[in-house]
């Protein structure tokens, strides 16, 4: 079956997730940072994705800010810098401006030009995505972002990836899913898309019962794979 739409997971997929940390760290005011920002980075991440996980199966459904808040507050505190009012204030403020990764706006602009339809799918609430799609300035190339809370709960349930054929009025064989979440990725397959997982930091294939279609190191071939 003919790809006709291209749809991106957001947070860790097309913006650098670890941005937020990485970059607070070089500021001066934020020294207590230098040497905690990965583990930092990673417990947050870590927490973030497993409060959603944990909200979808008990029904307990909140926004991905309130969730992503949550998961710093855990992390801050597992990394000895709770109480630092200043510096939560700025990693959540960085949150709403991470970087894309620098491959991103061609990659969708190539898209554009052959003609699929391009769509973010995330957890992440309209406010945010919206804000992280401005400050990357890929607005343009992006037909829609679909945010869960249309459905409030979070991936990998399938009413989250029933809004792609809901907008776009696509069978599941005509989506190419793209995601650096492996359990995504996976999710999205058991749905009946195909997937590419982009695995950058060269991961474990994830142990669950259904397996990413492609599994790619970074997003520059993802064009040539709508179009084969
Ligand atoms: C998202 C999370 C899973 O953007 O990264 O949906």
């Amino acid at each position: 079956m003919v790809i006709t739409t291209c749809i991106f997971d957001a947070y860790g997929t097309l913006f650098d997730v670890s941005a937020a940390a990485r970059q607070a760290a070089n500021e001066p005011e934020n020294a207590a940072l230098t040497d905690k920002w990965m583990p930092l980075a990673n417990h947050w991440r870590l927490k973030q994705l497993q409060y959603t996980w944990l909200r979808a199966i008990t029904g307990a459904h909140t926004d991905f800010w309130e969730v992503t808040q949550n998961g710093l507050d855990w992390a801050m505190e597992a990394c000895g810098l709770d109480g630092n009012t200043a510096l939560r204030k700025r990693l959540l403020d960085l949150y709403w401006e991470l970087q894309a990764y620098p491959e991103v706006p061609e990659m969708l602009s190539k898209l554009k030009q052959t003609g699929l339809n391009t769509a973010i799918l995330s957890n992440g609430s309209p406010d945010m995505l919206n804000g992280a799609v401005r400050s990357a300035g890929i607005a343009d190339v992006l037909d829609d972002v679909l945010s869960v809370e249309s459905v409030g709960i979070f991936k990998p349930d399938a009413r989250v990836y029933d809004l792609v054929g809901q907008r776009f009025g696509c069978d599941r064989g005509e989506v190419l899913f793209v995601s650096s979440n492996g359990w995504d990725a996976a999710g999205a397959s058991g749905y009946g898309f195909l997937t590419a997982w982009v695995n950058r930091s060269g991961e474990p294939m994830d142990r669950l019962p259904w397996t990413p279609s492609h599994v790619l190191s970074d997003l520059m071939t993802i064009p040539e794979l709508a179009e084969a």
